[in-house]
């Protein structure tokens, strides 16, 4: 696991947006894997503003939600398929139908999950999964307790998740209980892991998840066991990390020539 501690959210956007610019330059049908929350924002506009500047296509690649609200109109803003759709989709060049969710509007919710499996195998595995991770240790909606190797499935979010993102909906309207959401195997099988955290709200999250045993508690934690995964951190929320000067110091002298 690769540790960057960065001092504005511009520079995190920056490094994200680099990897996927040059993904995209060696492989112009790569697949993402596109989280929702705020943490990504500032990754989407990065890419939006190379795509305007000309630097990048999308045309002939794909993307994967993480996950979804299980019963939210499809209508409503906050349905993450509409939060994607808004905040990226729609401002650069992907294909239609290039980018895919999992429905949570279906029926027969564990065909939907399955379906989205087999989805993500068939266009070859996702190149690039951005995440962020929620102040309990969730990466997408997996909460703690959620299987290490867990795929495609529904899950129920806990009091404070919802409370979490209360903020993104109106007063008047209620969390979901429900959600869909990639597992932690799933999410495991991406090539390169990118997760982003900022604000001192997510350090002890930070903490736990780069520094703690891997758990089933911390879920984000589970990015331990793969062979290439970077987390991008602002101050705040690398603020309770044991070896921060470490991740400093080596991030400070790393070779030109590696990239994220
Ligand atoms: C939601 C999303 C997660 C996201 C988390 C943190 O629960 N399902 O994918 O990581 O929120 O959101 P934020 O980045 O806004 O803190």
């Amino acid at each position: 696991m690769e540790v960057i501690i960065v001092p504005d959210a511009a520079t995190i956007g920056e490094l994200a947006a680099d990897s996927a610019v040059a993904l995209l330059a060696r492989k112009p049908t790569a697949v993402f894997g596109l989280a929702t929350g705020s943490s990504p924002l500032v990754v989407y506009a990065e890419l939006i503003r190379r795509y305007d500047a000309g630097e990048v296509s999308f045309a002939r690649s794909r993307g994967f939600l993480l996950d979804e609200y299980v019963g939210l109109p499809a209508e409503h803003p906050q349905r993450y398929r509409s939060v994607i759709r808004r905040e990226l989709e729609e401002r650069v060049d992907f294909p239609p139908d290039a980018i895919a969710g999992p429905d949570g509007l279906a029926v027969d919710l564990p065909a939907v999950c399955a379906d989205y499996e087999r989805a993500i195998t068939d266009a070859g595995g996702v190149d690039l999964q951005l995440l962020g991770v929620g102040s309990d240790g969730h990466v997408a909606f997996n909460e703690p307790g959620s299987s290490l190797s867990s795929r495609t499935r529904i899950k129920t979010l806990t009091a404070r998740t919802r409370a979490d993102n209360e903020r993104f909906f109106e007063p008047t309207d209620e969390v979901p209980h429900h959600v869909l959401t990639q597992g932690l195997g799933t999410i495991l099988d991406a090539r390169h892991l990118v997760l982003i955290a900022r604000g001192s709200g997510k350090a002890s999250a930070v903490h736990q998840l780069v520094e703690g045993p891997v758990s089933a508690f911390c879920p984000a934690s589970v990015l331990q066991l793969h062979q290439h995964a970077t987390v991008l951190l602002d101050d705040d929320a690398a603020s309770q990390l044991r070896l921060a000067d470490y991740y400093r110091e080596t991030y400070a002298n790393k070779p030109q020539w590696q990239g994220l």
